[in-house]
């Protein structure tokens, strides 16, 4: 059966219980805040999603960068269907990462780092009866999932948060996985400990980004001098069958894992 949001989430700087503001008695009309009294902050609901990052958000390394991401977060699916067609195409480079999940219905699903959610579209064809969650950094990306999910009617629970810093409960998805930004994150150990933070025990945790062949042509357009090396040595000690892959004719990899139990 379905676990209410309030139920999966918690605040995501001290781990602790988030509060409806409506539960308590100070005022009614918040009913779409939550709050934790530890660290007496309050995260809204607004737009379809509770937003726990509020003037935070994505960091650009300079203006180039923000310029490319505002772009490609306008026109995402058209601009990676194309980018896409290096790799063998959007399907199959959708099928090489989304095949490896482990999926069953009714599962508990997580998606960090959503898009404008295809994963999700991909994920509720194949199984039946999943409850669906996903968070992006970005507004306009969370704006974009949103509307598609809706159009789609696609049921899911979205927030607007860093997947460094997760906003759920220990040892809840029984599936996680990111697809597409961790070569960006400033703490990638960070986020896949977060990741298995999360997970229950044995889930398997599937995460892919581009590779260096790939980096060097983004760099192009954003500017960056950085060079990709997938992040398999950050996976802490005691995951079982870490794997490392390449996918995407060569511009892609995939780290995968089995949480311990
Ligand atoms: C290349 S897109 C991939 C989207 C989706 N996973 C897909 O397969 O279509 C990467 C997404 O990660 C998001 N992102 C970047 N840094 C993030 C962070 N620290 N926390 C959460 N999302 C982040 C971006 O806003 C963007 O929507
Ligand atoms: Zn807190």
């Amino acid at each position: 059966m379905a676990r209410s949001v309030n139920e999966m989430l918690c605040c995501p700087s001290c781990k602790g219980e988030l509060i409806h503001q409506a539960d308590s008695k100070a005022d009614r009309l918040n009913h779409d805040l939550l709050s934790c009294s530890k660290c007496d902050v309050s995260y809204r609901h607004f737009g379809g999603y509770y937003d726990f990052l509020g003037g935070e958000g994505l960091v650009f390394k300079n203006r180039r960068e923000k310029f490319f991401r505002s772009v490609l977060a306008k026109v995402y699916t058209p601009l990676t269907n194309m980018m896409f067609l290096l790799c063998g195409g959007p399907k199959s480079a959708r099928n090489e990462v989304m095949g490896r999940l482990r999926v069953n219905d009714g599962d508990t699903v997580l998606e960090t780092g959503i898009g404008y959610g295809e994963n999700l579209l991909w994920l509720a064809r194949r199984s039946a009866g999943l409850q669906l969650y996903g968070l992006d950094i970005q507004e306009e990306m969370m704006s974009h999932c949103v509307s598609n999910l809706n159009r789609w009617k696609i049921n899911s629970e979205l927030v607007r948060a860093d997947a460094q810093k997760l906003p759920y409960r220990d040892n809840v998805f029984d599936v996680v996985f990111h697809l597409g930004a961790i070569n960006l994150f400033e703490d990638k150990g960070l986020a896949i400990r977060e990741m298995i933070r999360v997970a229950k025990p044995g889930t398997h945790i599937v995460i892919a980004d581009e590779t260096e062949k790939a980096g060097r042509l983004f760099n192009i357009f954003t500017g960056s001098a950085e060079k990709v090396v997938p992040p398999v040595d950050l996976v802490p000690a005691g995951m079982k069958n870490i794997a490392l892959s390449t996918i995407w004719r060569g511009y892609g990899y995939v780290i995968e894992f089995d949480v311990a139990k």
